[in-house]
């Protein structure tokens, strides 16, 4: 099994779906250095954020044909559900999301938030690097998909009220999952997300408020800042890795080193 994140938080707004490009750009950047793998994309929300950002709008099989099918036990199965990305972001292949994978969350059937991952057993190897974008939903089916199938949890917080409620609500999410459907399941940091300047966010009252409550949780040294570049970059469904300029550079390296701290996190 490879690495794979899903990037989470229950309230919306927060940059999880630029987290999600963020990383996927990043692990994409290593694999164009030479680094061996693939990198894998799943989106489990029905607005298909990160399915448009990487050109997968018309993909033939779906995360929600995925979880509509029953596996009965059989892994492997998404080798066939996963799409190529536009030649933007070339070497990424798309598990891709539609609007009918909304109601994958009233699916009464048995077991359904363990589809993904039996699906997904065989596919990817050590090297791979899957990342899941999550809806901003307090628990239900397709968070739990996602949180079963990954191994690794990032938790982007914004400075303000719903970033703080967004990532309490998470954690208490996530320790459920933890204790129940996914025990290995781990969470690797609660990153500011989409921040002002360039100042530490210890001084920032939610800032102070994150670090007190989850002590080395709250990674201030991971900070995503907030850059222009970034709604540019997911208008023109384009790497950010790839584009020119400082801040380009600076939200790149800001997704790198949540990578790498993927990595570190055991
Ligand atoms: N680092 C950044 N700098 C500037 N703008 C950003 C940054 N990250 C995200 N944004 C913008 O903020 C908005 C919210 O980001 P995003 O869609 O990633 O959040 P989300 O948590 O996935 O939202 P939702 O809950 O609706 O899925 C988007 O318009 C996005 O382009
Ligand atoms: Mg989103």
């Amino acid at each position: 099994m490879g690495t794979r994140v899903a990037s989470y938080s229950e309230k919306g707004g927060v940059g999880k779906s630029a987290l999600a490009a963020g990383l996927a750009a990043a692990a994409r950047k290593r694999r164009m250095e030479g680094q061996p793998g693939v990198v894998f994309a799943g989106d489990l929300d029905p607005r298909g954020t990160l399915t448009a950002e990487l050109g997968a709008i018309d993909a033939a099989f779906t995360m929600n044909d995925l979880l509509a099918m029953d596996p009965k036990g059989e892994s492997g199965l998404a080798a066939d559900a996963f799409t190529n990305a536009s030649e933007a972001w070339s070497g990424v292949r798309v598990l891709a999301s539609e609007r009918p994978l909304a109601h994958r969350e009233t699916d009464p059937s048995a077991g359904l938030e363990f589809r993904l991952r039996i699906s997904l057993n065989g596919v990817d190897g050590d090297d791979d690097f899957t990342v899941f974008d999550l809806p901003p939903r307090a628990g239900g089916k397709l968070v739990s998909s996602g949180l079963v199938a990954a191994t690794h949890v990032v938790i982007p917080a914004t400075l303000d009220e719903d970033g703080r409620i967004g990532a309490a609500e998470a954690m208490d999410t996530i320790r459920m999952v933890q204790q129940t459907m996914n025990p290995g399941l781990k969470v690797v940091a609660i990153v500011p997300s989409i921040v002002p300047g360039g100042k530490s966010t210890l001084g920032d009252a939610i800032g102070k408020h994150l670090a007190a409550t989850y002590g080395d949780l709250y990674r201030d040294d991971l900070a995503i800042p907030r850059h222009a570049v970034r709604q540019a970059t997911r208008f023109a469904c384009v790497p950010v890795t790839g584009q020119p300029g400082k801040e380009a550079l600076a939200l790149s390296t800001a997704y790198d080193r949540i990578l790498t701290a993927v990595g570190e996190s055991v």
